[in-house]
């Protein structure tokens, strides 16, 4: 291999371990600030939350980011009661979108197992949900896109029609 050779594989070795480096310390950052922006979440001055575009987040979104680690879209079930059968059980239990969305929403910002809309055996099953710290505009958007997702193909217990 001639000199010029070397040096330039070298050289060619350390920009991308640099590159390398510096994909890891960005990835290390990014972890940091979600950790942040958890924390922020936990405390009472919620603030709502922003895509890219600096629109609030829709309905869905907020189901991405704050809900879909425990609760599933349908069966089978993560940690949670999967969204389909809520949207069923919301249905039969207030009939109405604008009484169950106010239902969820208490219940999301101080969960109590006296004031559960499921049965006793949902929170035997799964345990109580944590409460959500959220701002009241994006809890109402989030349960009104749960209420939304009501597919009348599934039968409560799990499967489908
Ligand atoms: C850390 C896991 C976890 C997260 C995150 C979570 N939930 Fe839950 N959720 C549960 C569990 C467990 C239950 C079932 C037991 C219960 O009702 O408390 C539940 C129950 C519910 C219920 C029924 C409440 C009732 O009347 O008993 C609703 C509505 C709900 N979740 C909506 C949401 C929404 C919307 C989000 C996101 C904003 C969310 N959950 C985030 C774990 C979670």
């Amino acid at each position: 291999m001639s000199m010029k050779r070397s040096v330039l594989y070298k050289t060619l070795g350390m920009v991308l371990l640099t590159a390398g480096l510096s994909t890891i310390s960005s990835c290390e950052k990014s972890n940091t600030k979600s950790a942040e922006s958890m924390g922020t979440q936990s405390m009472s001055t919620a603030v709502a939350g922003e895509n890219k575009s600096g629109e609030a987040l829709s309905g869905e979104e907020l189901y991405a980011r704050d809900c879909q680690v425990c609760h599933s879209m349908r069966p089978p079930a993560k940690s949670a009661p999967p969204i389909v059968g809520l949207a069923s059980r919301f249905r039969t239990v207030y009939g109405n979108k604008d009484d169950a969305v106010a239902a969820m929403v208490s219940f999301m910002k101080a969960p109590d197992a006296a004031n559960t809309s499921l049965g006793p055996q949902a929170i035997r099953r799964f345990g109580l949900m944590p409460a959500m710290s959220m701002p009241d505009e994006e809890l109402e958007k989030v349960a009104g896109w749960l209420w939304d997702q009501y597919d009348p193909n599934f039968v409560p217990g799990g499967g489908y029609r």
